[in-house]
């Protein structure tokens, strides 16, 4: 959490925490009670659940700060006055949806609600340098619900996501006034609660199907951590009509525009096929550095032919089917050396910058047919 936030919480912040139902949001801050409750005061407003539900979860959870106040209430004029009462060191809102202003005829959760409740809430905390995380749905599209202007207000957007079948949970920044948005924070959803992955590379990567075609592994910076992940790709014969595409984790345009380039400049051809990709993990790769193990595990697929189980590749590919240089080299390879990976394919011209292992071969490739050469 503290990595998330650039360090910790800035006195007078103002952090939205967006997220799925049930992704594990009031989990989070509750257990953020228990490590802050030693030293300061903390307010957790619920507009959602009553005292009696939250004691529950708090004894599940293995809260018990003496430090800790709960406050049941909506009325956010009535919470403006507890807090300047009171003074806590914390405030957490939860949810800002069903929060209200009674000066206010709208329902609570509409655009003009949730606007004014964060405002009134913002300008009261900012006054006394009082920090506040504040809960907020998310609609359909998984977008934080509400009016934009809602994160332009706040010092910090923080999403909660993940899978549902799986029991890992990753905190993402998506701004942050204080520090890098780059960051990640990688959970895992226990019956006593969350807990730190202190190795997600392992994580994301158990239960890999060994020698099977389709799948490529690739290092990816998260920040300044980097982590491997598994990409899966899977082609298959187009049924009728135009050809599928779907990327799980990975931008759709760029999986065509990579598509092209195979077709174009390296001769596979994936016109009359479906091509899907799917990250596993709920992570998504969003660095260019993706598209060669993205490229490779189409191509794999494509050639029914296996990635070799020691083999990472990194590197973004250009339009005429080169392959360019990435940024953070010495992190990633570390990292996949510390996986016990024993080959990694990159970018010939990030050659030059590293120097040579002894525990790892670095196999630099210019082109996408000399990365497809190294794994046949
Ligand atoms: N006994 C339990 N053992 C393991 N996991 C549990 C247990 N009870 C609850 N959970 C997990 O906690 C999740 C609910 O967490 P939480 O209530 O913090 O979510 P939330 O994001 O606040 O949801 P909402 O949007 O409804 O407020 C459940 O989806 C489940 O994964
Ligand atoms: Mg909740």
């Amino acid at each position: 959490m503290d990595r998330v936030l650039g360090g910790g919480v800035v006195p007078g912040g103002l952090m939205l925490i967006g997220g799925d139902p049930g992704i594990g949001k009031s989990t989070l801050l509750l257990q953020i009670c228990q490590h802050l409750g030693n030293n300061i005061k903390i307010f957790y407003v619920s507009g959602e659940e009553s005292g009696r539900q939250l004691k529950l979860r708090a004894d599940r959870l293995n809260v018990h700060s003496d430090n800790l106040y709960i406050l049941c209430e909506t009325d956010v004029d009535t919470i403006i006055n507890h807090i300047q009462k009171e003074k806590p060191g914390l405030v957490i809102i939860d949810s800002i949806q069903t929060m209200n202003l009674a000066a206010l005829s709208s329902a609570p959760g509409s655009v003009t609600q949730v606007r004014e409740c964060t405002s009134a809430i913002m300008r009261s905390a900012k006054a006394a340098d009082i920090p506040v995380f504040i809960v907020s749905h998310v609609n359909k599209d998984g977008a934080i619900a509400g009016p934009k202007v809602m994160e332009h207000i706040v010092d910090c957007v923080l999403y909660f996501e993940g899978d549902r079948n799986t029991s890992y949970r990753i905190l993402r920044c998506m701004k942050n006034r204080y520090g890098s948005t780059n960051e990640i924070g990688v959970f895992e959803m226990r019956d006593k609660g969350l807990t730190e992955v202190e190795n997600p590379s392992m994580m994301l990567l158990s239960g890999r199907p060994h020698n099977v075609s389709g799948t490529c592994v690739a290092c990816m910076m998260e920040g300044t951590r980097p982590l491997l992940a598994e990409v899966q790709g899977l082609v298959s014969p187009t049924g009728f009509g135009n050809p599928r595409r779907m990327a799980t984790g990975f931008d759709y345009n760029r999986l065509s525009m990579l598509l092209a380039v195979l077709e174009k400049r390296s001769g596979f051809f994936f016109s009359n096929l479906d091509a899907y990709i799917n990250v596993i993990g709920g992570l998504r790769l969003d660095e260019p550095a993706a598209d060669l193990p993205v490229a490779l595990s189409l191509i794999s697929s494509l050639k029914d032919q296996a990635v070799k189980d020691d083999i990472v590749a990194f590197g973004e590919i250009g339009l005429a089917g080169e392959i360019r240089s990435v940024t953070n080299i010495e992190a990633r390879i570390g990292e996949a050396a510390r996986l016990g990976f024993k080959k990694i394919i990159m970018p010939y011209h990030n050659l030059k910058g590293v120097s040579n292992r002894s525990d790892v071969e670095l196999i630099g490739v210019k082109m996408i047919k000399d990365a497809y050469e190294v794994i046949t």
